[in-house]
Formats: C-alpha cells, structure tokens, sequence
C-alpha cells in the first residue's frame, strides 16, 4: 500500500522534522512492501533520512527564472526531491489552475523524470448527477496527460469528501477506482478525502485501491502511523 501525507500549509521546518523521528519510530513494524510519502510544505523541504520519501506540494514547471513566489527544479535539486503532487483540486480551484496549466506542468516533471502523484475529483454537483457525469468529468482531467508515463500515481479525491470528515462510500470509490484502473491501464490509484484511522482498514481492503492520500489525519504522527499500521 502507498501511504501518503499531505501537509498543505501546516507544519513549520521544526515541526516536520520532529513529525519525522516520531513517525520513524512509530512505523518500525511496517510492512516491507508499503511506501510512505510525505509533503510537507516547501520552507520545510531537506534531505532527511528515513523510510520514507519528501516530495513537493507544488513546483512551478522551470529550472528557474523570473517567477516570484515559485519554487522550481533548482530549489528542489538541492534536496534531491524527485517526486511531486499535481493537480490537487485546492490548487486547480483556489490558484486558478488550469487544465493547461497543469498538463503543462507534469510534462515538466515528466521530462525531468518526477514520480508525480496526479491528482483528479469532482465537485459535489458533479457528484449528484450521477455516474456518467463523474466519470466524464474525472476522464477530462487526464487532458493533455500522459496516462503511459512509468512514473505516475493517480490520486483520485472527490472534492465534497476533502477536509469535511466525510469521506465517500465503499461503493462510490469501489465503483469509481473500478472504472478509472481500466482508464489508467492499472496504473497505481490512491483514495484521499477524509481518510482517517476509523476508515483506513476498509477503505484499503477495497479492490483497486492502491493506497491513500491524507490530509488532515496526516498532521498528527500519531494518528498517520495508526493509518499505515493498520
Ligand atoms: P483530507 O485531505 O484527508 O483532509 O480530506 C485530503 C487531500 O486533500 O489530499
């Protein structure tokens, strides 16, 4: 299983990696076979030993240059940070990013060979038209991406189940990852949207869940550690 921690904008540079030895410690009877990511948020960003690996929330697509506020493939080398999320849904809606935008970054990374975690979900309105009008609406976020690339991890977080402690149903994601693995060609598919250690166990046992992606529940080492030992 992939476990993955997204921090957004909590956690401080002391705090990540105080977060870090206690998960360490916590995690000593993982299974061999499960992968741990974690996201902090870019101030906290350093080469850090353990079973796990970094990866950044949001890079822009350039080595460097004239982009204020951004961080690019310069500031991410330093760290040797090779892995990176794409197309979360707060990005897409509070940041303004396009589909473009997006597709235009993960060729970026994809070029300079970035295990990228691709993020897709609908909104709730979406949502309560049915079926067909998720899949038609998830289907178009794969615009101008490329399914085929040997470094992709889908995320797929409905975006009502985000941050609101409600999660979807064992049959909306059961249905919904079903439907997207054929799509992705099997490619590694997450769950994220209010995972939590109460839901972790069924959520994982469901077919075609690859992993988790978590928010919240990833703040507190404690509570992320119960998730991955499960
Ligand atoms: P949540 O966030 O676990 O707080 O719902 C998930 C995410 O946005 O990746």
């Amino acid at each position: 299983m992939i476990y993955a921690a997204n921090f957004k904008t909590n956690h401080t540079r002391k705090s990540t990696e105080l977060y870090l030895n206690e998960l360490t410690d916590k995690i000593t009877g993982k299974k061999s076979e499960d992968r741990i990511y974690i996201f902090p948020p870019s101030t906290a960003l350093d080469i850090y030993e353990g079973v796990f690996k970094i990866g950044a929330q949001n890079a822009y697509a350039c080595a460097n240059g004239a982009y204020t506020g951004e961080i690019g493939l310069e500031q991410l080398d330093e760290f040797d940070i090779k892995t990176i999320l794409i197309g979360h849904s707060e990005r897409r809606e509070y940041m303004r990013e396009s589909q473009d935008q997006v597709a235009q970054k993960f060729s970026f990374f994809q070029e300079h060979e970035f295990e990228i975690i691709y993020c897709i979900g609908e909104p709730l309105h979406i949502r309560e038209k049915g079926f067909e009008a998720v899949m038609q609406y998830l289907l178009a976020q794969f615009e101008g991406i490329d399914i085929g690339y040997k470094n992709l991890i889908v995320a797929y977080e409905p975006i009502w189940a985000i941050g609101t402690g409600r999660s979807a149903t064992i049959e909306e994601i059961s249905n919904t990852h079903r439907a997207l693995k054929k799509a992705i060609n099997n490619k590694p598919l997450l769950y994220g949207g209010s995972a939590k250690p109460a839901n972790i166990k069924e959520i994982t046992t469901i077919a075609g869940v690859d992993g988790v992606l978590v928010g919240s529940a990833s703040l507190d080492a404690s509570s992320f550690a119960e998730m991955i030992l499960a």
